[in-house]
């Protein structure tokens, strides 16, 4: 049996120690985390992503600390192996330090082993207030997709060289502030690498390329449940929307036809109770 995942197992984790890739995916129920865990992934991020791929909106600004709660619990009920990362929500870390910490308390009650959260050094003294409570932070940086007013969209980041040279100033800063990891999302291939020789804690890659020191992408893509946009970082593994339509499809079908449900399919009444009450017939 594989060993519970720890935050300083995770934090220890570098390629260039010849450590094994990181492996984190999202879930956000429990049928998606036995499915992940099974799958012997390290981390379940239950990511605010789930605003998009499950709860129908358009970005991840509408997500609430009470709704990633609700969804990490789910996972936490399942007794995943993997460690649990909860992101907190847009808005859940900007105003002080004080919400911050009790918001991320909220997630760690709901079951979650640690939080992360969006953005380089203006996040510090939250990331700080959070270490100093007692919670694993995981950093994110690079296009941090909370922010996707401010840059215009949902755009690659650092592909300049001075923009590049501020996310390694960033990710410095994040780790030094006691991030055990950081995730780098939508930054070219050489800024990822750069960074992730620089820093001594994992980088966990999403559209950054192949040499950080893990990947992570969102179930729903990786499963082809989510069909309306597909970034050019996504591979998927499977079409499941496409034959989930087709077996609901058949399910219809059999209804409107009469083919379902068969006597296999039925409970039975013993005959005697049944000839009883004056019914006959083969069900
Ligand atoms: O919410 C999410 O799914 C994420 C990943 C894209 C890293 O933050």
């Amino acid at each position: 049996m594989a060993q519970q995942m720890t935050v300083p197992a995770v934090r220890a984790r570098k390629a260039s120690d010849g450590a094994d890739p990181l492996v984190m995916l999202t879930s956000y129920d429990a049928p998606g985390a036995r499915m992940v865990d099974q799958a012997g992934v390290d981390l379940i991020l239950v990511g605010d992503s789930v605003a998009m791929v499950v709860l129908g909106y358009d970005d991840t600004l509408q997500v609430t600390v009470a709704d990633i709660a609700h969804h990490t619990a789910a996972v936490a009920r399942t007794r995943p192996e993997a460690l649990i990362v909860a992101d907190m929500p847009w808005m859940s870390y900007h105003v002080s330090v004080e919400e911050t910490v009790r918001n991320a308390a909220v997630l760690i009650r709901a079951g979650a082993q640690a939080v992360k959260l969006e953005g380089g050094r203006r996040r510090l003294p939250m990331i700080e207030a959070l270490v100093a409570a007692e919670v694993p932070v995981m950093g994110h940086i690079g296009l941090t997709p909370q922010s996707m007013h401010t840059m215009g969209g949902f755009k690659v980041q650092g592909r300049d060289a001075q923009a590049a040279l501020e996310l390694v100033d960033d990710a410095k800063e994040l780790a030094h502030a006691g991030c055990f990891a950081i995730v780098l999302e939508g930054v070219p291939g050489r800024v990822a690498a750069r960074i992730t020789r620089t820093v001594d804690v994992p980088t966990i890659g999403i559209g950054a390329g192949p040499d950080c020191d893990g990947q992570v992408l969102v179930f729903h893509d990786v499963l082809g449940l989510e069909h309306r946009v597909v970034p050019k970082f996504v591979r998927r593994y499977a079409d499941l929307y496409t034959e989930g339509v087709v077996a609901l499809r058949h399910f219809a079908d059999d209804v409107r036809s009469g083919a379902f449900p068969t006597v296999d399919e039925t409970y039975r009444m013993a005959d005697a109770e049944a000839e009883a009450l004056g019914l006959y017939g083969a069900a």
